[in-house]
C-alpha cells in the first residue's frame, strides 16, 4: 500500500471513528494554539450531543488525474445542524486534511443542501471556512459549484444570518462567499483572504508582499473592512460566532431573544462627566455606550476599521440593539468615506434583522480634501443616509455635543424618519461651528472693524449664543426633548419598549437603488 493510500485509510478511518465518538466534549480551551480540525470545530461550536451530520458518506465523482483511488467519505466539508446555546443553527465546515478543503462539485453541493435546509426552516447558518479553494482536479465543475454558493448566498441574504468563520486559507474566487454573508470573522495569523496571492500580484504589478500583508486578518480588519472581527485563535473564534449569534434572531420574521427586565431607577451619574467643557476636547464614546448599556454587552464590530464612528450590538434592558456612535477621539468623529460604508452597512444589518438602532451623535461635518471627494465621499455619505432613511426597525438618537451640518441630517435626525430625538443640553445643533460661520456671515463687519479678531470673538459668542444649543431644534420638534445626560439609559429604556410594536409601511417596489 502506497503512502497515499495510507493517508486516506486513515482519513477514513477517523471519519467513521469521530462519527461514533458519542458527542462528548473534548474540546476545550487547552486547544487554544492549535489550529483545530473541521470535527474539532464543530465539536467545540455545537452543545454538547447536539450535531447531527447529513451527508458524511458523499464522495467526489472525478475521475480525472487519478482521483477515482482517492475516495474519501465526506469529500472534505462536514455539514449538518444541531444547537448553538439552545438555538438551531446549521453549518459547514471545511476540511483542509481533505485535499487541502478544496471545493468539488460534490463538496458545494453538500453545502448548497444546507442552506437551502436553512432557508426552508428559517435558522442561521455558520460557515467555518478553510480552503485551498477550486478543486483544481475538476476545473469548471469546481467553478459552478461556487457560484451555486453564491448564489444562495444571495437568496438568503436578510432572510436568515449568515456568519463566515475564515479559519484557514480562503483564496480567489472563493472570497465573494463570506464577502457575501452578514458577518465574516478571521482567525489572526493562520487565515487570509484575496482575490488573487502574492505571485499573481508579483508578476502583474511586480509588488513584492506575503499572503498575511497582502490578506491576513490584521489587513482585512484595518485597512480594508473585509473582516468583521479578528480572534486570536480558532477557540476564540468559535467563541466569537457564539456571541454574535446571541444578538440576531433566527430568521428575519422574529426579533432576537429578549432577557427579562424591569425598569427602575436606572440613572446613570457617570454620564454627567464624559464630554468636556471644551468643544474641541475629545472624550471616548466608549464611555458613553458603557454609561448606557447593560454591564458588559457591548460586542463591537469593525472595531479597528474608520475609528470615527463606532458601530456594534448592545443589550439595552435585556433587549439587543445596533448601536451606531461617532467616536470624537478619531479625527473628531467627522464621516468619512470609510465610516459611512461602515454605519451603512451596519445600519442594513440591524434592519433586515429586526434589531432597533440607537444613534449617538458627536459630528463636526464630514471630513474635507480631494482623497475624500475623489474616493466619492458623496456616494459613500449618501449609503449612510439611504440606509438609515430606508430602515424600519425602531431608532433613537442621541446628539451628545455637536451635529453640524449635513451631518446633522445624515445621523439619524427625525427628518429621515428617527423615531424619538433626544439631546444632550450642551447639544450644538447648526450650520457649523461659530468661528466658521461667523467668519463667513460677518466677514465684512470684521475686516471693517479696528480689531478684527476681537470683532471675530464677539461675533461668535453671539453666534454661539444663538445656535450652539439644542433650544432653537426643539423649538421646531426635530429634537423630542432636552435630558440630562444621566438620565439617558432611562429615557431609552423606555423609548425602546415603547417602541417595540412599530410598523412601518413602505410604498411596493421591486427595491430601492441605493448608491453603491
Ligand atoms: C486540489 C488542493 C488544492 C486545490 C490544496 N490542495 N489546494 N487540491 N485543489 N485547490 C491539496 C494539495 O495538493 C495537498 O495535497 C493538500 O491539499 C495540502 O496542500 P499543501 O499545499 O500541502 O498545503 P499548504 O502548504 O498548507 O498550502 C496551502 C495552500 C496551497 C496555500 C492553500 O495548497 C495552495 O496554494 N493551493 C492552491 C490554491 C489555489 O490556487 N486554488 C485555486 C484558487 S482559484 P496532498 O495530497 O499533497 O496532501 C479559485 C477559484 C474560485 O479558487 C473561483 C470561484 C468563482
Amino acid at each position: 500500500m502506497n503512502s497515499k493510500q495510507k493517508k486516506i485509510d486513515k482519513l477514513n478511518n477517523d471519519i467513521a471513528l469521530s462519527k461514533l465518538g458519542g458527542g462528548q466534549k473534548r474540546i476545550d480551551k487547552q486547544h487554544a494554539n492549535k489550529k483545530l480540525t473541521a470535527r474539532e470545530r464543530i465539536e467545540y461550536l455545537f452543545d454538547e450531543g447536539s450535531f447531527e451530520e447529513i451527508g458524511a458518506l458523499v464522495t467526489h465523482r472525478t475521475t480525472d488525474f487519478g482521483m477515482e483511488d482517492q475516495i474519501i467519505l465526506g469529500d472534505g466539508v462536514v455539514t449538518g445542524y444541531g444547537n448553538v446555546n439552545g438555538r438551531l443553527v446549521y453549518t459547514y465546515a471545511q476540511d483542509f486534511t481533505v485535499f487541502g478543503g478544496s471545493l468539488s462539485e460534490t463538496h458545494a453541493e453538500k453545502i448548497c443542501k444546507i442552506m437551502d435546509m436553512a432557508l426552508k426552516i428559517g435558522a442561521p447558518i455558520i460557515g467555518l471556512n478553510d480552503s485551498g479553494g477550486a478543486r483544481i482536479q475538476e476545473g469548471v465543475r469546481s467553478l459552478g459549484g461556487y457560484a451555486d454558493i453564491f448564489y444562495r448566498n444571495v437568496q438568503v441574504s436578510g432572510v436568515i444570518p449568515q456568519i463566515s468563520a475564515v479559519m484557514g486559507p480562503c483564496a480567489g474566487g472563493a472570497v465573494y462567499s463570506p464577502a457575501m454573508t452578514d458577518f465574516t470573522i478571521m482567525v489572526e495569523n493562520t487565515s487570509y483572504m484575496f482575490v488573487t496571492g502574492p505571485n499573481v500580484v508579483k508578476t502583474v504589478t511586480n509588488e513584492e508582499v506575503t499572503s498575511e500583508e497582502l490578506g491576513g486578518a490584521l489587513t482585512h480588519a484595518t485597512k480594508s473592512g473585509v473582516a468583521h472581527k479578528t480572534s486570536e485563535n480558532d477557540i476564540a473564534c468559535l467563541e466569537d460566532v457564539k456571541k454574535l449569534l446571541s444578538y440576531l434572531p433566527q430568521n428575519n420574521t422574529e426579533t432576537p431573544k429578549k432577557i427579562d427586565y424591569k425598569i427602575e431607577g436606572e440613572v446613570r451619574d457617570v454620564l454627567s462627566d464624559i464630554v468636556p467643557d471644551n468643544p474641541n476636547k475629545p472624550y471616548d464614546m466608549h464611555q458613553v455606550i458603557s454609561g448606557i448599556i447593560d454591564e458588559d454587552s457591548f460586542y463591537e464590530i469593525h472595531k479597528d476599521f474608520a475609528g470615527s464612528i463606532i458601530v456594534g450590538f448592545a443589550r439595552l434592558g435585556g433587549r439587543s440593539i445596533g448601536i451606531i456612535a461617532n467616536q470624537p477621539m478619531a479625527f473628531a468623529g467627522v464621516l468619512g468615506v470609510n465610516s459611512s460604508r461602515k454605519a451603512a452597512r451596519f445600519t442594513r444589518t440591524c434592519d433586515c434583522f429586526n434589531i432597533p438602532l440607537l444613534v449617538l451623535v458627536d459630528v463636526p461635518g464630514f471630513l474635507p480634501g480631494t482623497d475624500q471627494e475623489w474616493n466619492g465621499i458623496i456616494v459613500h455619505g449618501a449609503k449612510l443616509l439611504y440606509a438609515l432613511s430606508e430602515a424600519t426597525v425602531p431608532r433613537v438618537t442621541v446628539i451628545t455635543r455637536k451635529a453640524y451640518g449635513g451631518a446633522y441630517d445624515v445621523m439619524n435626525s427625525k427628518h429621515i424618519g428617527a423615531d424619538l430625538n433626544f439631546a444632550w443640553p450642551g447639544a450644538e445643533i447648526a450650520v457649523m461651528g461659530a468661528k466658521g460661520a461667523s467668519e463667513i456671515i460677518f466677514r465684512k463687519e470684521i475686516a471693517a472693524a479696528e480689531k478684527p479678531e476681537e470683532k471675530l470673538a464677539e461675533k461668535e459668542a453671539e453666534y454661539a449664543e444663538k445656535f450652539a444649543n439644542p433650544y432653537r431644534a426643539a423649538k421646531r420638534g426635530f429634537i423630542d426633548e432636552v435630558i440630562l445626560p444621566k438620565n439617558t439609559r432611562r429615557k431609552l429604556l423606555k423609548a425602546f419598549d415603547m417602541l417595540e410594536n412599530k410598523k412601518v409601511e413602505r410604498p411596493k417596489r421591486k427595491h430601492g437603488n441605493i448608491p453603491l
